[in-house]
């Protein structure tokens, strides 16, 4: 329970690391002349009140700069090794600060959600300290999303298999700001290594109170719970992991409420993602004006990148914000199989973010403001790319199977059209449709767009309008391959052009 709700902070000039700025060139320069004192003093003002630079070039984070110290696991995953990298360094004095403190400090840092939908944290934190949240007597839940879903991403489970501390810390930091009385990290029923590792961290904290009753000596009492799922996809849905905690089916639930106030067992929460709260701690110790330095505007901050696919070293890393994709697969994942000149397409965020044909990934920015003026997105910045060797279409409608599996089933749109667009993107596969369901194809996703109770219906319609905007030609081609070989274009529901001569049964009208 939140024990020291009100209490008075006093701020900590010791606590922040913020870089300082360099002493430029002039004043160095200033320095060695001969100039009077005051003179100098001038200079130096004015070198400052000029505004910085702005930058054109991201990328190329130093190793001081990154946060996740230990993502390839070069030391232990313990209490001692995640100290000694500086994990739980003055956590009381942080606590102590209070909530305003903490939510204006992840507000001015610009950190925006990490599990995919890119909204601001401190916002969304902000929401739960609503007028008289101290009156309400029920308890106040921090849900992280360890559920990691999204195909092709592979980053919570790299930070609670190897940095484990950095989660806990950052649910105690982050549940200050929100005066939660317990977080429940609900992780995907596969990652048992990931629970295991995750639950010695948080018996460890426990052990030397970090958490549990005075949390740090703070006078705050803060609980860590871990709950396994059992593997579906929508569950990693906000809502649906409620439902699911709650011992229920994982079915979304319909918004409004919002968690922050009826959320789990109907009490206000948040539920974030594990790379959001993990990141936490250290914007707090650096101070959000470090954090802010990365990144273009309004997609500040380093983040986790996973590239996959075609590329000959896959890696999860940790980069700045706004890095060019060219840069990051070069650099990083040792470049695209075959060389540039080899790609074909690229899924930048995830399989749900639309994919962008390689033409259009010459000058991409990875951000979120970036991707959603190329018509994608950033998703959970995992990169999956393709060489001149993959079968698009092959692998979108590989996708459209996946997202039926994974429908829920409770909205028509969603529940029928992942069906139907399943079986129209099989039979695109080997050209055996008409060239007129193409359109027909996007006006469907169109129709299931916005109009269901969770994001799943945008999830499946996304990479299929990406797929017609992108690459029509080679859906056509595949069309009139077919026609080719069967000496006529398909008949509406895959039927041979022939069928109906061969009087095989078809619905009139066909
Ligand atoms: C179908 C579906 C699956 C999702 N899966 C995940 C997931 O596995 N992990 C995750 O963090 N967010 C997932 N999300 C997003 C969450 O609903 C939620 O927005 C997110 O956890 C909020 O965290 P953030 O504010 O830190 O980004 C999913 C959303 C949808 C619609
Ligand atoms: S959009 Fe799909 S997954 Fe989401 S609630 Fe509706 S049927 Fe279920």
């Amino acid at each position: 329970m939140v024990t020291s709700r009100a209490a008075t902070y006093k701020p900590l000039s010791t606590l922040s690391h913020r870089l300082q700025p360099s002493v430029s060139a002039a004043s160095r320069l200033s320095g060695a002349h001969t100039a009077s004192h005051r003179q100098q003093r001038r200079e130096l003002a004015t070198v400052q009140d000029a505004p910085p630079p702005k930058r054109t070039h991201f990328g190329g984070l130093k190793d001081q700069d990154r946060i996740f110290q230990n993502l390839y696991g070069h030391h232990g995953a313990d209490l001692k090794s995640a100290m000694k990298y500086g994990d739980w360094y003055k956590t009381k004095e942080i606590l102590l600060k209070g909530h305003d403190w903490l939510i204006s400090e992840i507000k001015a840092s610009g950190l925006r959600g990490r599990g995919g939908a890119g909204f601001p944290s401190g916002m969304k934190w902000s929401f739960m300290n609503f007028k008289d949240w101290d009156k309400d007597t029920k308890p106040r839940y921090l849900v992280v999303n360890a559920d990691e879903g999204e195909p092709g991403t592979c980053k919570d489970r790299e930070i609670m298999r190897k940095d484990p501390h950095k989660l806990v810390e950052g649910c105690l930091v982050a549940g200050r700001a929100m005066n939660c009385s317990a977080a429940y990290i609900y992780i995907r029923g596969e990652f048992y290594h990931e629970t295991t590792v995750l639950q010695r961290a948080i018996q460890e904290a426990y052990k030397e109170g970090l958490i549990g009753k005075n949390a740090c000596g703070s006078g705050y009492d803060f609980d860590i719970f871990i709950h396994r799922g059992m593997g579906a996809y929508v569950c990693g849905e906000e809502t649906s992991l409620i439902e699911s905690l709650e011992g229920k089916p994982g079915k979304p639930r319909l918004k409004p409420p919002f968690p922050a106030s009826v959320g789990l067992f109907g009490c206000p929460s948040t539920v974030a993602n594990v790379e959001t709260i993990a990141v936490a701690p250290t914007i707090i110790r650096r101070g959000a004006s470090w954090f802010n330095s990365f990144g273009r505007e309004r997609n500040s901050g380093t983040k986790l990148f996973c590239i996959s696919g075609h590329v000959n070293y896959p890696c999860t890393v940790e980069e700045e914000m706004s890095i060019p994709l060219k840069e990051l697969i070069e650099k990083h994942a040792g470049g695209v199989r075959g060389g540039w000149d080899n790609l074909k397409a690229v899924i930048p965020g995830g399989s749900s973010t639309p994919i962008l044909p390689a033409a259009q990934c010459n000058e991409q920015l990875m951000d979120f403001d970036a991707l959603k003026d190329s018509q994608s997105g950033l998703g959970t910045a995992a990169v999956i790319v393709m060489d001149k060797s993959a079968d698009v279409v092959r692998a979108i409608s590989r996708l459209s199977s996946f997202y039926k599996h994974e429908s829920c089933g409770q909205c028509t749109p969603c529940r029928e059209g992942t069906k139907w667009t399943e079986q129209i993107m099989k039979r695109f596969e080997k050209g055996q449709a008409r060239a007129r369901e193409i359109d027909m194809l996007q006006e469907l996703t169109k129709q299931v767009e916005g109009h269901t109770i969770c994001a799943l219906g945008e999830a499946f319609a996304w990479p299929l309008q990406g797929l017609v905007r992108h690459f029509r030609p080679e859906l056509e081609a595949r069309v009139k391959g077919y026609a080719e070989a069967h000496g006529g274009e398909a008949r509406a529901g895959g039927w041979d052009h022939d069928a109906q001569k061969k009087g095989l049964l078809i619905s009139p009208g066909q």
